[in-house]
């Protein structure tokens, strides 16, 4: 940022205005398990109950520890298409967010609007708590079936929107676990460039 500040002509020791980098430039795809990255904030794809399952979910539960799952027993749940936070224990990140995406249904239940809605809140949680850098499974791309390449174009869509807007997340990965995500985001932000 103080690069950037000085290279619109500010004064020493003036903030200047703000300068938001662009969008396609702070957000990448990362291969691998999710529970081992070195970011502020990790993103949980829960379901209801926020009190663990399989796939990513029991993942994060197991490399968090105990302590995870007693802080999500106090959060009482969460509906579809929101978010909650808890911090991270165990992981090398320092909170994780928990977002609870749409089972799809064929794609007229609204899943779009769901999805999209679970990245906005994540990153508005992630924001409010100051995350420089923050990861994301492929929310609902496992158990909850929704097709890969539809849910991967929902998620760098309001991303990239939500970064257009925001300075924080300053960054924001994409963590691939299964290789048909990993082509399918690499393609994606590669058209982004
Ligand atoms: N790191 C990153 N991604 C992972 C990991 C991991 N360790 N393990 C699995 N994934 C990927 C899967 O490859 C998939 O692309 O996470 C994506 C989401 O799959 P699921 O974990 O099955 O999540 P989802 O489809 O949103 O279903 C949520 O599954 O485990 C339960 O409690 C969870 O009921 C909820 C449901």
């Amino acid at each position: 940022m103080d690069d950037d500040r000085a290279a619109i002509g500010g004064r020493p020791g003036d903030p200047g205005p703000i300068v938001i980098r662009p969008a396609a430039a702070r957000m990448s795809m990362v291969r691998g398990d999710i529970t081992r990255l070195q970011v502020d904030a990790i993103v949980n794809a829960a379901n209801n109950s926020l009190l663990g399952g399989g796939g990513v979910d029991g993942a994060i539960h197991a490399a968090a520890g105990s302590g995870l799952l007693e802080e999500c027993r106090r959060l009482g749940g969460c509906p579809t298409g929101e978010a909650r936070i808890t911090g991270g224990y165990d992981l090398p990140a320092r909170f994780v967010i928990h977002a609870v995406g749409p089972v799809y249904h064929g794609g007229r239940s609204g899943e779009v609007g769901l999805l999209r809605s679970c990245y906005e809140y994540s990153l508005r949680l992630a924001e409010e708590a100051g995350v420089e850098t923050i990861a994301f499974p492929c929310i609902s791309t496992g158990v909850y079936g929704y097709p890969k390449a539809e849910a991967c174009e929902v998620a760098v869509g309001a991303v990239r929107e939500w970064l257009e807007a925001h300075e924080l997340p300053s960054s924001v990965r994409f963590c691939c676990y299964d290789d048909a995500n990993a082509h399918i985001y690499a393609d994606r932000l590669a058209a982004d460039d």
